[in-house]
């Protein structure tokens, strides 16, 4: 049977002769009641193809050293460090914590590369003492305040000056970075400011220039234009500051398509158009092919996750309720002859917690019955969470089958900024992750459990 929208889960899912979705060669709905729901898949083929579309388009499309650095923050465990390791990518954190879990699955510390606009001090400090490979500077604030660290240090730091390009990408806009008043990277003007810092900091040393346009980015035209920008930078620093430039980073942001209506954006075209730029881009400022770097999180990650939770309760919904809410567009009615509005909540057992992302972004998921996986929608519904929060829905507007307490409802692309952004509101326990391939599970996180939950809770004493 065919899996409907197969773009949208990851390779291989399909449907088996009872009408269960199968991720990984497992059944999902034996996975379910197996561990418990709210249940998260990871797909290792998956990931690790989507890992591999990067290098191998790199090295089709570039003739100069590249590197695709994972995006640690869409989702990080010691699987997954493991897994980037072994397709040799490198890996972008953003916090102590990130650097701590990367290095603790032994991920080689010079293949690494801190991000972040506020990054405290101690975290600086281990990052310098784990001997990562670069550091990527946001401020003259944190510039200032490596130099003064990396005083007397036999080998300088090697350092990216990430750069506020001033370029809007066709994003939500809490997913743009790269316009003049976004909190991330150094003014263009600054430019100089940074480089007269740098010639009296002896500990560093500047490796090359970053941007990052911002996330879920389907339109690639900005990120050449970024390309552009930084190259401009990098000549300026050649000649005005005899300052070399080694390295150019137009950051990640690859978007993935999250329903049967969205485009899917193509890794290959992606890097195509970022080498096209960087090699016209080299050769007009008389560089020779500088090294390239691209940060993909969303994109390697997120079309390898599904979500399974299940229908725990029903509310039925009184006459036109359909919301048109959202990302702010029109929702698309589903083709008759399903019945619009939408009839009832499905109550799920999970929700906001485990993925925000529709609360806080109007993101939009498709879903099916991962137990009915080939049967027709027959009904209009909206998926509601558990959290008490009215804006805990996780899909508005959706068709099923019609629905009974205690089926499995499977979520697609649950992969990137759901785990690694989960909480525990509500005190609810953070759901489990399973690395599934060939017809194996394996637990590469844990279901929280009560006591993980009161174990930073301190009673008071009795004195
Ligand atoms: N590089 C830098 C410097 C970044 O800040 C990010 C993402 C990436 C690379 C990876 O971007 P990606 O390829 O994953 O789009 N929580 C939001 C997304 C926030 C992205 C933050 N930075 C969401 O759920 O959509």
């Amino acid at each position: 049977m065919i899996l409907p929208a197969p773009q949208l889960w990851p390779d291989g899912a399909g449907i088996d002769a009872r009408g269960h979705l199968t991720v990984g060669g497992c059944d999902t709905v034996e996975l379910a009641r197996a561990y418990g729901t709210p249940l998260y898949l990871l797909d290792e083929a998956t990931f690790r193809a989507s890992c591999r579309s990067y290098r191998d388009a790199l090295a089709r499309h570039y003739p100069g050293a590249s590197s695709a650095h994972y995006a640690s923050k869409a989702l990080l465990n010691s699987a997954v460090a493991r897994l980037v390791a072994e397709e040799a990518l490198g890996l972008d954190v953003v916090s102590g914590g990130e650097l701590y879990v990367a290095l603790r699955a032994g991920f080689p510390a010079e293949r690494i590369h801190l991000h972040g606009n506020a990054k405290p001090r101690a975290e600086l400090e281990q990052a310098l003492a784990a001997g990562i490979g670069k550091i990527v500077v946001d401020t003259l604030d944190e510039l200032d305040l490596l130099a003064r660290l990396t005083v007397g240090r036999a080998a300088p730091q090697a350092i990216l000056l990430r750069l506020s390009p001033d370029i809007a990408a066709d994003t939500h806009a809490h997913m743009q970075t790269g316009s003049a008043i976004s909190k991330f990277g150094l003014p263009l003007a600054a430019l100089d400011a940074a480089a007269a810092r740098l010639a009296l900091a002896p500990g560093l040393r500047l490796a090359g220039l970053h941007t990052h346009l911002g996330s879920q980015i389907l339109d690639y035209a900005p990120i050449a234009q970024a390309v552009s920008v930084l190259l401009d930078c990098a000549a300026r620093l050649r000649d005005e500051h005899q300052l070399p430039v080694a390295e150019i980073s137009p950051g990640g942001g690859l978007g993935t398509p999250y329903t049967a209506d969205q485009a899917s954006p193509d890794v290959e075209a992606y890097v195509a158009a970022i080498a096209q730029a960087m090699c016209v881009g080299c050769t007009a400022r008389g560089f020779p092919p500088l090294r390239l770097v691209v940060e993909p999180g969303r994109s390697i990650v997120a079309r390898a996750g599904v979500a399974l939770y299940e229908i725990v309760a029903t509310k039925p919904l009184p006459g036109d309720r359909g919301w048109g809410m959202g990302d702010g567009l029109p929702q698309p009615h589903p083709p008759s002859p399903i019945p619009y509005p939408p009839s009832r909540y499905l109550h799920v057992d999970g929700g906001m917690a485990d993925n925000i992302r529709p609360a806080l972004y109007g993101a939009r998921y498709t879903a099916l019955l991962a137990n009915r996986a080939a049967a027709p929608a027959a009904e209009l519904v909206h998926i509601a969470g558990r959290y008490c929060e009215s804006g805990d829905v996780l899909i508005r507007d959706i068709g099923l089958p019609r629905a009974a307490l205690g089926e499995i409802l499977a979520v697609a692309t649950a992969g990137a900024y759901t785990l690694s952004m989960a909480s525990n509101y509500n005190l609810t326990s953070r759901p489990a992750l399973l690395l599934v391939g060939a017809g194996r599970a394996r637990v590469i996180q844990r279901r929280e459990t009560y006591a993980d939950l009161a174990a930073r809770d301190l009673a008071l004493s009795e004195e």
